[in-house]
């Protein structure tokens, strides 16, 4: 089942987002596929685009490479031919490429307003006070204990601003994606007591039972709250301090929808995001990443009936990747990430018109000395 995204109605507003000469607004789709074409065909190897598995059929059509957050990460740090990375995916995306890139290279955003809400729920100014008061409630924020080991190993997800990740990167701490969370939590631990996860507590709630801690040894910190709400006991007792974040997308998945699906299709599976709440990912049958997702679908028997509790873009294309087995969005009105939806062909063009012509529109550059510190966290991320 595809289901119908308001792509006619979004044509009339995209004037309305990242403004656009007026030259680019009203275009038929298939001028918009052979300007693409064409500018990105004379750009050649000068160019590569990247795509979020998230991004709308239009604009990824046009991507080099296509994956998750891991994925891509390892392709802006490998593609050093290209004098640009086009990044069509959100802002920490387009980040990260920067902060890995090679000295000569340069990170575009199609449009600046393809934020990720999730990111924007840890502020450094948050950060910031949080270690502090760690400290004052009685946790080894920097000092390491006679083992050897930090009191607190700051993580996070790559879902985070650089200047969060400069913050963990400075502090010992290190980056995550969906796909490397576990392996990425062992390193950690191997390294400090407790581990602060941010910004993502379902993530972080979700490995961290998957690894077999208590519950009752994880807490959530509420950046909003003095003490994030917690007393000393609490932060004392927790071995994994989540930051009070998440994903507005994936937190409209519910159990009752998996109950409603079972019982629709008693044999079909289904597979969920790490973003989703714990009791959605007990109630699934699999989680794991959008390549994982992507993957674990694809690789069941012909005739598999399947729920995906993950953006609709993805799961659209996977319904039409593999029509011999039955997909639906476990959310039936299906959950759009209104972020990536922002990245338009119409910005896609303007983008690469501009590198044709010798202009540079939208370049994401992180500044020192953020990009240094924030690379110790992604280099020490890329290196396991
Ligand atoms: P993946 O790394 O699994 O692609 O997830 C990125 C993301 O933002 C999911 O919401
Ligand atoms: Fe951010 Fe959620 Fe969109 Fe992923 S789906 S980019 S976490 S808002």
């Amino acid at each position: 089942m595809d289901l119908k995204i308001l792509t006619d109605f979004e044509k009339q507003s995209i004037g309305e987002r990242q403004p656009l000469p007026e030259r680019y607004l009203r275009l038929s789709d298939d001028e918009l596929d052979a300007r693409i074409a064409s500018a990105k065909a004379t750009l050649g190897e000068r160019c590569v685009i990247l795509g979020h598995h998230y991004q709308r059929d239009e604009v990824i059509k046009f991507a080099d490479y296509i994956g998750d957050s891991l994925k891509l990460s390892r392709a802006a740090a490998s593609r050093t031919k290209a004098d640009y990375i086009v990044f069509c995916g959100v802002h920490f995306m387009a980040e990260s490429a920067d902060i890995l890139r090679a000295p000569h290279q340069k990170v575009v955003l199609p449009d600046l307003a393809a934020g990720c809400s999730m990111a924007d729920m840890a502020a450094p100014d948050q950060l910031e006070i949080c270690w502090r008061e760690m400290e004052q409630l009685g946790v080894r924020t920097d000092a390491l204990g006679a083992d050897g080991r930090a009191g607190v190993i700051p993580v996070t997800y790559i879902n985070s601003s650089a200047a969060i990740k400069a913050f963990v990167g400075a502090h010992g701490g290190i980056v995550c994606t969906s796909t490397n969370a576990q392996s990425i939590m062992t390193w950690a631990w191997e390294r400090g007591e407790k581990l602060l996860m941010l910004p993502d507590q379902h993530l972080g709630r979700n490995t961290g039972f998957k690894m077999g801690v208590p519950l009752d040894q994880m807490v959530v910190w509420d950046p909003n709250e003095m003490w994030g709400g917690l007393d000393a006991d609490q932060v004392k007792a927790a071995k994994l301090i989540l930051w009070k974040g998440h994903c507005s997308v994936h937190t409209r998945f519910t159990v009752p929808q998996i109950e409603a699906f079972r019982k629709k299709y008693p044999d079909g599976r289904v597979v969920a995001h790490p973003e989703c709440t714990l009791d959605v990912v007990r109630a699934a049958d699999e989680s794991g990443s959008t390549e994982y997702i992507i993957n674990t679908v694809k690789a069941s028997p012909a005739g598999a009936v399947w729920a995906v509790a993950t953006e609709v873009h993805l799961v659209n294309r996977l319904t039409a990747e593999v029509p011999d087995k039955t997909i639906v969005t476990l959310d039936p009105f299906g959950c759009l990430c209104s972020t990536m939806f922002r990245v338009s062909p119409n910005h896609l063009l303007w983008i690469l018109e501009g590198l044709v012509e010798g202009t540079i529109y939208n370049q994401i550059t992180v500044p020192e000395p953020t990009r240094t510190d924030a690379k110790l966290a992604l280099d020490r991320m890329l290196a396991l």
